[in-house]
């Protein structure tokens, strides 16, 4: 029942002369896998996933559900939503007020003229699927914003769509309803077997659900990659920055192995072969990736720092810290900081963990102003 979603060079142009919303877009999601959009607010992941649903006309490309052609810019061809087969879920809880938690879910099926035995049948698989078995005879109403949104997911997979879309649905809800219904919502996906589509600017939900996450800016899908490789070799210093690696240190090729940093220190780095002898560089490492020592170990590799600032977050500390002139951001696991502000120290950068970007110094503006706005 689930079905494959290819996307090919899809456009989406609101008018002529501006910058499309969604340029150029391809990704193929085999059937059953999830798929997460990434980006910042405005990069267009909402115009692309209601490109799929139906609810926007591409100005270029393809969109096929199950190798069904729903969707051809250049011939014209357009399959409406409501002929698609696909369920959604969106960022407002998008359930009827006056039905019961029981009707809100039947309502797709009566719709689709079901016998009232197998609505039955299917209504409680879907409430006992997201965890509200208990709720059935209650009002919505009743309901907090995290059961409103299971409401809303049982009642987008209650008669089993081949393809499933979600667009930012836990950005309504607090923070620890946020994190169980998050780590819930793969589970759920994953047991019904459904492909899923699902669109967010927050890279931890998108590392918890995605098989593979997909990094949008300005409309273009940057890179398409498991977690793991998103989060270990990002393609350029935009995805480096949007997934965490905040620290972004200045400097230009220095010889075969080296990066010389503003402040003169050479940094050894894995460099690409063309990498141009003084070309501009920027050494992008994680906060958690870095290590803090005590002043005085003398080691190879490790370089004076200052702690500038201290931020105890309960079970881990995140220290600013100026070193390499520049100020680093230095997360600590652990529940007891070890450091105080003004403390000397030595700080470590695992050569293995700094990602070296070369010829991208013209990109950080964009990246400071774009993607920190959303951290
Ligand atoms: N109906 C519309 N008409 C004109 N521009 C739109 C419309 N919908 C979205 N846009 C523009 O398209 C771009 C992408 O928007 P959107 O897909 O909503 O981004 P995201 O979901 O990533 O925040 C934005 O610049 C937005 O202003
Ligand atoms: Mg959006």
């Amino acid at each position: 029942m689930s079905a494959e979603l290819a996307v090919e060079d899809l456009v989406k142009q609101f008018a002529p002369g501006i910058r499309p919303a969604v340029d150029n877009v391809s990704f193929l999601v085999p059937a059953g896998e999830i798929i997460v959009l990434l980006g910042p607010s405005g990069c267009g992941k909402t115009t692309t996933l209601r490109m799929v649903a139906g609810l926007e006309r591409p100005t270029g490309g393809t969109i096929a559900i199950g190798g069904r052609m729903v969707a051809r810019a250049a011939t014209g061809d357009f399959v409406a939503a409501q002929h698609r087969e696909v369920g959604m879920v969106f960022q407002s809880y998008a359930v009827w007020p006056h039905m019961t938690v029981h009707e809100n879910v039947a309502y797709p099926l009566k719709h689709r003229r079901l016998a009232r035995s197998e609505i039955a049948t299917k209504v409680a698989q879907a409430l006992e699927l997201v965890g509200l078995e208990d709720y059935a005879k209650r009002s919505v109403t009743a309901l907090s914003g995290g059961q409103m949104q299971r409401v809303a997911l049982a009642r987008a997979l209650v008669y089993q769509p081949k393809l499933l879309l979600l667009d930012e649905p836990l950005s309504n809800l607090d923070a620890k309803l946020r994190l169980r219904l998050r780590d819930d919502l793969r589970r759920i996906i994953k047991e019904t077997g459904v492909t899923a589509l699902y669109v967010t600017h927050d890279q931890s939900e998108a590392v918890v659900l995605g098989d593979r996450i997909g990094v949008m800016r300005d409309g273009k899908l940057l890179q398409l990659s498991d977690p793991v490789s998103l989060y270990n070799r990002p393609a350029d210093l935009f995805v480096a920055n949007f997934t965490g690696a905040s620290n972004m240190l200045d400097g230009v090729v220095d010889g075969g192995g080296a990066i010389r940093l503003a402040d003169g220190t050479r940094l050894p780095a894995s460099l690409a072969a063309d990498a141009r002898d003084g070309a501009a560089a920027v050494v992008a490492i994680r906060p958690e990736n870095l290590e803090l020592h005590p002043p005085g170990v003398n080691a190879h590799g490790l370089y004076p720092g200052r702690i500038a600032a201290e931020r105890f977050h309960g079970t881990q500390t995140v220290y600013s810290v100026d070193a390499l002139g520049t100020r680093l951001e230095i997360v600590e696991g652990g529940t007891v900081p070890r450091f105080a502000v003004g403390d000397h120290v030595a700080v470590a950068l695992p050569a293995d963990q700094c990602r070296v970007f070369t010829g991208t110094a013209a990109d950080r503006s964009g990246i400071d102003a774009e993607a920190r706005v959303e951290a």
